[in-house]
């Protein structure tokens, strides 16, 4: 997600802010973005500079038409949602009368409202941005007082964000704001900072503050006071950052897949951000696929690779359910040497992190070829999948940089449930209220992850102990068939570890040949809640495997009791609606992958022989 740099330094105009905000820059470049920007406050006004593309576009910019010097700067990189990566679209934006920038991360869900009435007003909107609003916003608050301006708006804005900002008239100050997102302080002598993470700031200072939600801190040279939103001031927190530099680029994690892991609450909780009109219906702005032919659609094929095809293979369950549509998922790279039968009836989904992969971009030309309307569920902003669909629903995982994905796999089954119940709604094959339902179950996962996230302790154990096992096994029933597929697959790429994901059905079927003495089986159990008796049939298969001599590894539901004769370990994560436990329950699984590796002393972000993105067919 964007990075976010501030400076304030010596009232003596210099380059140091500048300097400043662009090594930050460099040093969040870890995030991901799409275009980069800066302001400066002169003795003659604000100044600015941005550009699409990567920060070298932006250091060649100012090497064209240099910046004059400055006592404050913020500085930005976008990783975009709203409105494209275009010079235009870059951060900062400023306001009418060039008094105000602002930078921010997050989304701004009430902003098409909040422009609505800037428009009404004469203001003229010259990005596509959620962003732009707040410039304008915060100039017709301003009264002299930056920090109560931005106080006055930010009670106004709904979503996430974090915002900073720097006016005209204040040339020793910078002034920042979060709500639902990150803002630290960095301490200096006679300067100060602020970042997105500390490794904004981490070449300069280690001494640190962290803002609370909803406050408001206010940077000049010499003084940090942070207020909430009332006013009210606020004690700060200070702590010393005990990272080096190139661990705080993780924010504190020993990998980016760990760090990823833990993202996870936010990649959840932000896909279902700003996708709801204020009656509580799914309102998807991005399909704009005509709503009659999403009526008559009679078959829609998820066409992916790896964790992605996994993800489509999950909401396969929900969405058939849901919508009453046959959903087959097809691995892209088989799809279209097989002669598929599709036509104008027939959705394609297309599920990417990269938005680049090459196999599931063929799959989409393919389909597109013969007639069908393609859907693109993707991470990744302005990248090929989607600009080659109809349509893209976007997840907001943030940048992904560990190969092996987890927080965009979430992200994916939460977009492709949105899309599910989306259909619902539209088709009418469920209630208003049951649609409801489920989306107040699906608000309440990123807590859930959390909890999972805190009590990850015995599974880091488990990890630690089986990392000379040559093999594990996973086993899973319906959704937790393709949560099994995935744990096994995280544990092929990262640990390289002999590992497979079957359905626990099928296990007598074959697969149980294969248990010996000691055999590290994972079994993902359904809810003793759900229907169907799945629970007790799965709850057998622990009794049949482990009578052979496997080493059980189980997940289950809090409070499941059942399990406990049968398990070497348990792992719980909290109850939910049965076709959402797979959010909760590839959790233990990513996390012993991730820990296995670490504690083989591989390298977990960089698999041997794999590729963030795969862009040869
Ligand atoms: C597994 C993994 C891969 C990708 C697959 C598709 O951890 O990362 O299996 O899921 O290569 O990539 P995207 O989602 O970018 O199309």
């Amino acid at each position: 997600m964007c990075g976010i740099v501030g400076y304030v330094g010596p009232q003596t105009p210099g380059s140091r802010p500048l300097e400043v905000v662009m090594g930050g820059l460099a040093r969040l470049e870890y995030r991901g973005y799409d275009s980069a920007g800066v302001a400066l406050v002169t003795p003659h006004g604000l100044v600015s500079a941005k550009k699409a593309g990567k920060l070298a576009n932006l250091v060649a910019e100012l090497d064209r038409e240099p910046l004059p010097a400055a006592t404050a700067a913020i500085g930005h990189t976008r990783w975009a949602t709203h409105g494209a990566p275009t010079d235009r679209n870059a951060h900062p934006h400023l306001s009418a009368d060039q008094r105000v920038a602002v930078i921010h991360n997050g989304i701004i869900e009430n902003f098409v409202q909040l422009r609505a009435e800037l428009t009404e007003s004469g203001v003229q909107l010259l990005s596509d941005t959620d962003t732009e609003v707040v410039a304008h916003l915060l100039a017709r608050a301003y009264d002299g007082d930056l920090t109560t301006a931005m106080r006055t708006v930010a009670r106004r804005l709904h979503g996430t964000f974090t915002l900073l900002a720097v006016h005209a008239d204040a040339p020793d100050t910078v002034v920042g704001t979060r709500h639902d997102s990150p803002l630290v302080v960095g301490l200096g002598e006679g300067e100060n900072f602020l970042g997105s993470d500390v490794a904004a700031f981490i070449a300069h200072t280690r001494e640190a503050m962290e803002l609370g939600q909803d406050q408001v801190v206010t940077l000049t040279p010499s003084s940090v006071e942070i207020v909430d939103f009332d006013g009210n001031p606020i004690a700060p927190k200070r702590y010393t950052v005990d990272w080096d530099a190139s661990a705080a680029e993780k924010g504190g994690f020993r990998s980016f897949m760990d760090k990823e892991i833990h993202d996870q609450p936010h990649a959840v909780a932000d896909t279902l951000l700003g996708r709801l009109d204020p009656a509580g219906r799914l309102v998807l702005d991005e399909i704009r696929v005509d709503e009659a032919v999403l009526r008559q659609i009679d078959k829609i094929i998820v066409v992916a690779c790896g964790t992605a095809a996994y993800a489509g293979q999950v909401a396969k369950y929900a969405i058939e359910h849901w919508c009453r549509i046959p959903v087959e998922v097809e691995l892209a790279h088989e799809f279209r040497y097989r002669d598929p039968i599709v036509n104008g009836k027939t959705l394609v989904v297309a599920v990417s992190q990269s938005g680049e992969t090459m196999d599931t971009l063929m799959a989409v030309r393919h389909a597109r070829e013969q007639g069908a309307t393609v859907l693109a569920i993707v991470n990744t902003h302005g990248s090929t999948i989607p600009r080659e669909s109809d349509a893209v629903l976007y997840t907001h995982a943030g940048p992904e940089v560990a190969v092996a994905s987890t927080k965009a796999f979430l992200a994916q089954i939460t977009a492709a449930y949105l899309l599910g119940l989306y259909l619902a709604q539209l088709r009418g094959t469920k209630f208003p209220d049951e649609i409801a339902e489920i989306l107040d179950d699906l608000r309440e996962i990123p807590d859930k992850i959390q909890e999972v996230l805190d009590a990850a302790g015995p599974v880091r154990h488990a990890a630690v102990e089986m990392k000379d096992v040559p093999s594990v096994l996973f086993l899973g029933r319906h959704v937790g068939f393709p949560v099994a597929m995935e744990g096994a697959l995280k544990l092929k790429e990262i640990a390289y570890i002999h590992a497979e994901g079957f359905a626990a059905g099928e296990l007598k079927h074959g697969p149980i040949a294969l248990i010996e003495e000691g055999q590290p089986v994972f079994i993902i159990v359904p809810s003793p809640h759900g229907r169907d008796s799945l629970h007790s049939k799965v709850v057998s298969n622990i009794q049949e495997i482990r009578a052979r001599g496997a080493r059980t590894l189980v997940v289950a539901e809090e409070g499941d009791l059942d399990v406990l004769p049968f398990a070497d370990r348990v792992f719980f994560v909290p109850r939910t609606a049965s076709l959402l436990a797979p959010l909760l329950a590839v959790v233990p699984l990513q996390i012993f992958a991730c820990e296995l590796a670490a504690a083989k002393g591989l390298d977990v972000d960089q698999p041997r022989n794999l590729a963030k993105s795969v862009t040869v067919e």
